[in-house]
Order: C-alpha cells, then structure tokens, then sequence
C-alpha cells in the first residue's frame, strides 16, 4: 500500500525530452492509468518510477519517502512488462516462487503466498505444467502472479495485455480490475488503448509528446476533456470541433457556427479564435436545427449507427439510434443541446473554462452530475 508523488519529473535522452516536468500523484489504493499514443513518454515515466531509469530531474516521492536515487529493487514495486519473461523450463510454481526464494523468504511462506496467488488467478491446476507450452492468457497470468507473490508496495504495468487478441483483452481487463478490487494495491498500468483504460481506472492520465494533458475520472476526461488533443483521442468516434465564426467573448451565452447561432454554456474567458466540441452522441437529429448537412456515410452498429455528415463547417459525426432510417445521401437539420457543447481555444486548444466545467469540477469523480 502505498502513495506515489512525481515532482517535475523530466527526462531527456540527450537534447530529446521524452517526459516534460511531470506533476502526478498516485493516492494509496488507486489504479491509474497512464493512456496516450506511442512515444508519448509512457514507458519512460513508468521506468522511472520502477527505478530501471534515472530522471534528469525532478522528484519520486513513495509514501512521503524520497526514492528518486533507489535502486529498483530498493523500492518495493512489482513490475510487469508487456514481453513478460518467464522460464520456459521451469514450471509455473516455481516461476512464480522465483522472486520469493531470491529474498530468502521461509519455503512454507513461499508455498502458502504461490497458493494463494493461483488461487486467485484460477491457475492452481497449472501449477506443475512448465510455462513453455501455456497459452499466451495462462503465461500473462503467471507474470501477474509472480507479481502479486511479492506483496508489494506497488503495481506498475507496461501494456501488459498488449500480445493478447481481442477477446481475450476484455477478458483480461475484467479480471484484472477484478484483481485489483481484491488486492486494493497501488497500481499504475501503462496502454495505448482508450478502450482498456476507460474501463478500469480510476483515474485516467492523457500523455502527448510527453506532457501530462488532463489527470481525472474516465467520467470527467470522457465529458470535459482538457484540451482538444484528449477530445480526440477519448472517445469512438472522437468528439467533434467546429470552428467557431470570430472569437468567443467572455460572458456569452451563444456563438456562431457559419452563420448559424449556437447556444452554449457562458465561458469565463475571451478567445480570438475558438473551436466548440460535441461528442457524436449529443448532436440532435433535428429537422428544424439550423445547422444542415448531408449524410456521406451511415456505419450500423446494431445498437446503433454513426452517421457522417457533410456540412459547411467540415464533416461531423452523429450517434442515432438503430431505427432513425436515415442512410447516405439523407438530408439533415441538426442542433445540440447547451450542456453539451464546449469551447476550447483554437490557438492553444485548451478547454474555455466556463459554467458546465464548473459544475464537473463540483461533481467530478465516478458517479458525478454529468453521465
Ligand atoms: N533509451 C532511449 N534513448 C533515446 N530515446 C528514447 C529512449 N527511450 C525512449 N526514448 C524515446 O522517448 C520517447 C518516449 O518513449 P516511450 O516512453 O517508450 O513512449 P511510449 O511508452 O509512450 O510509447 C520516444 O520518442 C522514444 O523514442
Ligand atoms: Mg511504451
């Protein structure tokens, strides 16, 4: 158990950046997820954390205590890897004792935590087989139990379902959500996949180009995204931006969308240029919306379909239910609904602070005013 602290953690790989002064704190018991595209400094910052890579500067603090110059195996922190290592020719108990037996744990000790640890795996019927000829999902779930044998202070997992097909990832994702609900660890886990991290975290971290773009509840990066980067990359399809006619006025309460005048929640702040954001499933199939546009494609999706329209302000995507009956070449009235739009700066594409963020701020958190 334990609590995570990066001070301005920043790393260099000689004049390249790879993770900029990094502020984050992990709180005891938390899964994070650190979620963004390749090369955005994931591993990097996990590494460091694990102690496998010296910071250029800045600080890790673990419960309070400055490790910054620890060893890795000075911190107490299991970490798992996307190309876990296992010993083929050994079998799964014993892979999974390995670390325990290198500490000089008691073997009664080292049997009970390897049962226990398959027990809460379902592997316990693996437990004599050689890990060699074990399916990629057994293999991944030995790694973890060699993890979870340690007891350690720290879980840190580098897209460790990342070789798995489909499937077998929700799979995964499930139980090991299930597993963390059971162990209540620390843990900070490492993916590319939007998908993956929405469901299990608790707190999710958006990384582009090495910088820390929003830390919040999938909930509040899903409804409020901190920049237009994470609008983009949270959600499938992404939110929509439209450039918004001349700038955005501290106070107003609409805006104008080639010509067409738009209500939205008051922003806080002026910007010369902006852009208002809208997920596909808050646009409105509206025949009396004044914004228009003709459907170029309709993706059915069983449950529903996303329908991609050509309008004068660029190509839009709107979620519609199953049954709406509207295919390629319709013509369609939209709108949105106030509470649902938001205004970011096009310069630096940072959310406008306005009314609706005040109030998922108030209500942030799962479970919070706005779903
Ligand atoms: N040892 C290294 N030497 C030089 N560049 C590195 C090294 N490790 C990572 N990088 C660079 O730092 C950036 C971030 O890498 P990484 O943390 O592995 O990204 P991610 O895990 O998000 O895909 C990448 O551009 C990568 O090429
Ligand atoms: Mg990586």
């Amino acid at each position: 158990m334990s609590t995570i602290v990066l001070s301005n953690l920043h790393k260099r790989f000689g004049d390249f950046t790879a993770v900029h002064d990094t502020n984050l704190t992990v709180s005891n018991g938390r899964f994070v997820v650190l979620l963004g595209p390749s090369g955005c400094g994931k591993t990097t910052t996990l590494r460091m954390i694990a102690g496998l890579e010296l910071p250029t500067s800045g600080q890790i603090l673990i419960d309070g205590e400055d490790v910054t110059g620890l060893r890795a195996r000075q911190r107490d922190i299991a970490f798992v890897f996307q190309m876990f290592a296992l010993y083929p020719h050994m079998t799964v108990r014993n892979n999974i004792a390995f670390p325990l037996k290198n500490e000089g744990i008691a073997r009664r000790e080292i049997a009970a935590r390897v049962d226990a640890a398959a027990h809460m795996l379902r592997i316990e019927s693996l437990l004599d087989r050689k890990t060699g000829g074990l399916s990629g999902g057994d293999r991944q779930r030995v790694a973890l139990g060699r993890a979870i044998v340690r007891h350690p202070k720290a879980f840190l997992m580098d897209e460790p379902l990342g070789t798995l097909d489909a499937d077998f990832r929700e799979l995964m994702c499930l139980e090991l959500r299930k597993l963390h609900n059971a162990l209540n660890a620390t843990t900070v886990y490492v993916t590319h996949d939007q998908r993956e991290a929405m469901a299990m975290a608790d707190d999710i971290v958006v990384m582009s180009g090495g910088e820390v773009l929003q830390s919040a509840s999938p909930h509040e990066v899903y409804h409020f995204p901190a920049t237009v980067f994470v609008g983009s990359f949270i959600g499938s399809p992404p939110m929509n931006f439209l450039a918004v006619d001349g700038g955005v006025e501290a106070g107003a309460e609409s805006v104008s969308l080639s010509g067409v005048a738009v209500s939205v929640p008051r922003t806080a702040t002026s910007a010369a240029k902006a852009l208002l954001g809208v997920r596909p499933e808050h646009v409105v199939i509206d025949e009396r919306g004044a914004l228009r546009g003709r459907v170029i494609a309709d993706e059915y999706l069983g449950s529903h379909q996303i329908l991609v329209v050509e309008t004068a302000l660029g190509v839009m995507r709107v979620r519609v239910g199953k049954d709406e009956g509207l295919v390629a070449g319709s013509q369609v009235g939209m709108s949105f609904a106030k509470e649902r739009t938001l205004l970011y700066d096009a310069s630096s594409g940072k959310l406008l602070p306005g009314a609706a963020r005040q109030m998922a701020v108030n209500g942030s958190g799962n479970g919070g005013a706005y779903v």
